[in-house]
């Protein structure tokens, strides 16, 4: 739980929405890792009906597209998804400053610098994990984020290291120059990225993880704030992160695939605000969703598919699942065809529960 102990090292922002004072740093001890392809607006929208407190991340935009293109349509964050970091790619300062400004007028909480993607196109632009190779590269564009929206707090995602460098000596020369340049957040994921040869979907499995590291790293540069990232399954293990003594943790994988078990209690036991998530409320609070969106041209599939988790693991998680994978019929009830099937799929567990 947040206690006095947990006040935040001085500088850092503060999110302006009602009935919350927590500062970004706080909301970041829980964080849902940006997932491209995943972590969209709606997606979004279904988590800050689990968790109020928990701090989300776009997908990874690069900042040609906010900077070249249309702001509002990469970002439009909907008034209740707040607090909302934007992650950005790239490595050039200019493009970072005129991104950050444009991100702010957005109404985005933060900004992040991704410092981890492996992907082949990625690398073949200069950035993402690459850039671990680069710190001051990286610690200009975060100065130049931090210039272009000072109301803004820039932040970093990392690995503990790439292809043939050492971590115990990459990480800590990397984060030395972080903190030396007044970076104050970096988000690490606890592998390895290893450019060559592994696809992506690999370099988030094959390279062992390392969390003593990170606790090293804690250590070593108290002063910075230093979330855990990488194969976190339940919100158990996060918590004995934290307590431990890292800033936070943040999820991705396990917050998608099973958002009740990993967000549901999460603003009671990582917050020490707020009760446990309804699954009924945020059935109700979805189907609404559904009801606005469709208005804004929005097909309800683009909304449910991120909900096929929601009963993970629970009587009916199939029915619920092949119910909502059925895009013609999600299309065509909208809201009533997912109350109608949320309805069936508890009637099936109540009479599972009490046979
Ligand atoms: C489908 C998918 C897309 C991802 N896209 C991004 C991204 O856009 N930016 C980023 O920093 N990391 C991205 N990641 C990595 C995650 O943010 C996270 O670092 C990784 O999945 C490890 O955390 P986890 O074990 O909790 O999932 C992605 C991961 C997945 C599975």
């Amino acid at each position: 739980m947040l206690t006095d102990a947990t006040v935040p090292p001085t500088g850092f922002m503060t999110v302006s929405i009602p009935e919350m004072t927590f500062t970004l740093h706080q909301h970041s001890r829980l964080s849902v890792a940006p997932m491209m392809g995943y972590t969209d607006r709606h997606c979004r929208y279904l988590h800050r009906q689990i968790s109020r407190h928990a701090l989300l991340y776009t997908e990874m935009i690069h900042v040609n597209a906010i900077t070249h293109g249309h702001p509002a349509r990469f970002l439009s964050i909907d008034p209740d998804e707040h607090p909302v970091a934007l992650q950005l790619g790239g490595c050039d300062p200019r493009s970072m400053r005129s991104a950050a400004a444009a991100a702010a007028t957005e109404g985005v909480d933060g900004v992040n610098l991704d410092v981890g993607c492996p992907s082949p196109r990625v690398k073949k632009g200069s950035f993402g994990a690459v850039l671990m190779a680069r710190p001051q590269i990286v610690a200009d564009c975060v100065e130049a984020l931090q210039d272009g929206a000072p109301e803004l707090e820039a932040t970093v995602k990392c690995r503990i290291g790439i292809d043939d460098h050492d971590p115990e000596e990459q990480l800590p020369r990397f984060l030395e120059v972080m903190a030396e340049r007044g970076v104050r957040r970096v988000i690490i994921h606890a592998r390895k990225a290893l450019l060559n040869g592994l696809s992506p979907k690999q370099n988030r499995t094959v390279p062992p993880l390392n969390y003593p590291l990170v606790h090293r790293m804690k250590q070593s540069f108290p002063e910075l704030s230093l979330c855990l990232n990488g194969g976190i399954v339940s919100l158990e293990q996060a918590l004995g992160e934290i307590e431990d003594g890292l800033d936070g943790v943040m999820i991705g994988r396990m917050a998608y695939r099973d958002p009740m078990a990993i967000l549901g209690t999460a603003d009671r036991d990582v917050f020490g605000r707020g009760q446990s998530a309804c699954p009924d409320a945020v059935v109700a609070s979805m189907a609404d969703y559904i009801d606005r969106a469709m208005h804004q041209g929005v097909r309800p599939c683009q909304i449910t598919r991120h909900m096929l988790g929601l009963p993970a693991g629970q009587p009916g998680a199939g029915i619920w699942r092949a119910a909502l994978s059925d895009q013609e019929a999600v299309n065509d009830g909208g809201s009533a065809y997912l109350l109608k099937t949320y309805a069936d799929v508890r009637e099936l567990r109540e009479s599972h529960t009490s046979a």
